[in-house]
């Protein structure tokens, strides 16, 4: 694969750079940009090369199935890419510009105004239908105006859409210039450690929370193939507890994942580590007189969640045993918190898991795979301690599900 180093003839070309700027805003405040900095050292070799820039990514969610089109307007109006091209143009040393629109005259003539190392940063390519569709008169249109892509946007690269791999499957036909950025040579070197882990990185040993069982059902199979521990956490503990035949209160279960759960269980032969006990709450939500307490959850031991509570973090208990499983890790591979991290009262599990990641040093090589987690590394200060902190929570997850592959990453091969 061609690599945005190995580009040539780079100074007056039209780049098309797909990144990943879909940062936490509200009205146009962007909370972490994170992954605006995360892209600056691509878009930077870029335009100091003279390269002339169109910058496009999606920012949100606009749901197209929605018959209402106020409701459809108010999305877009939600989720204007405006405000992280603004943030780029402070982070950066070159012209940054921003077109309202990402199609049609008006983005055709922004990108012929461009001049050697100028920015040009398109409206959120979610503003069309056809973005997630893959449409090929979309991607046409948008190769059409180019003469070279690179992809940076790691986050993204789990979507086969028009933006990510329409417009490079085009320009390839075309034999023009595909290549990775640097935030996806780094990512995709990274998390191929985990996906086929060197000779050396046994223990290896992931941690998974999340609130689905459901959602992690391919993630867990993988990892069960490659790991030698997976520690679970988070929400979807409750149904494996239920699966075992445990009483979980009122703690979330998805039903029609019990029988998986048996299965993966014993498919596991030890190798899944469930929580021994939790801390549980009468209340979800903050109010007063709400009760929060420890319980034990070890299933051999008749451990149980009363009726009424419900499991919102790992206990004591569990943080020590989890702490000893990552203290043999040689590999560690970190997705989702193991507790409602968002309230003070329910993150001591997930602290716990970051100070046993920091008693390692560096004697492991330790990968925290993005959204959630990320955001508690670094809410709690613990982002330095990773070998590498993922900025894509869903695309690395994929990556270990299917062997490597993205459909962003493997179009460009
Ligand atoms: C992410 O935040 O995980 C990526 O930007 C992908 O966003 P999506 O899940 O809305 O496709």
């Amino acid at each position: 694969m061609l690599t945005v180093e190995q580009m040539k003839d780079l100074r007056g070309k039209k780049v098309y750079v797909r990144v990943d700027f879909n940062v936490p805003q509200k009205d146009g405040v962007i909370r972490d940009d994170n992954r605006i900095r995360a892209a600056l050292p691509t878009l930077k070799f870029l335009a100091d090369a003279g390269a002339r820039l169109l910058v496009m990514s999606h920012l949100g969610k606009i749901k197209w199935k929605e018959p209402d089109a106020e409701k459809i307007e108010a999305m877009k109006k939600a989720n204007n890419l405006e405000c992280a091209a603004k943030r780029l143009g402070e982070l950066i040393d070159h012209p940054v510009k921003f077109c309202p629109e990402n199609r049609g005259e008006a983005l055709a003539e922004a990108v012929a105004g461009l001049k050697d190392g100028e920015i040009l940063v398109a409206q959120n390519t979610r503003y069309q239908k056809g973005e997630e569709k893959n449409d090929p008169e979309l991607a046409k249109e948008w190769a059409s105006l180019v003469d070279a892509f690179v992809m940076d946007a790691f986050g993204s690269a789990h979507r086969a859409h028009a933006s990510t791999v329409g417009v490079p499957e085009v320009l390839k036909k075309e034999g023009k210039q595909v290549a990775l950025g640097y935030l996806m040579i780094k990512e995709v070197e990274n998390l191929s450690r985990c996906v086929e882990p060197k000779e050396g990185d046994h223990p290896y040993v992931a941690i998974l929370g999340g609130f689905k069982v459901s959602d992690k059902i391919k993630v867990i199979d993988s990892l069960l193939e490659k790991c030698d521990k997976v520690l679970i956490g988070g929400a979807m503990t409750y149904t494996f507890k239920k699966a075992l035949g445990m009483p979980v209160g009122n703690s979330p279960v998805e039903e029609d994942m019990l029988d998986y759960a048996r299965a993966c269980l014993e498919k596991a032969k030890g190798r899944l580590i469930l929580p021994i006990d939790a801390v549980i709450t009468n209340s979800f939500e903050p109010v007063a007189g709400r009760e929060i307490k420890v319980v034990a959850t070890d299933v051999t031991k008749g451990g149980s969640i009363p009726d009424g509570y419900e499991g919102c973090d790992v206990g004591p208990a569990t943080r020590e045993l989890y702490a000893k499983e990552i203290a043999s890790a040689k590999l560690l591979f970190w997705n989702g918190p193991v507790g409602v991290f968002e309230q003070d009262e329910f993150q001591a599990g997930t602290k716990a898991v970051c100070e046993a990641i920091k008693a390692l040093g560096g004697k492991a090589f330790t990968v925290c795979g993005g959204g959630d987690s990320a955001s508690a590394v670094k809410q709690f200060g613990y982002k330095d301690i990773f070998s590498h902190v993922s900025t894509g929570g869903g695309a690395s997850l994929e990556m270990i599900e299917n062997d490597g592959h993205l459909p962003g990453v493997d179009v460009l091969r």
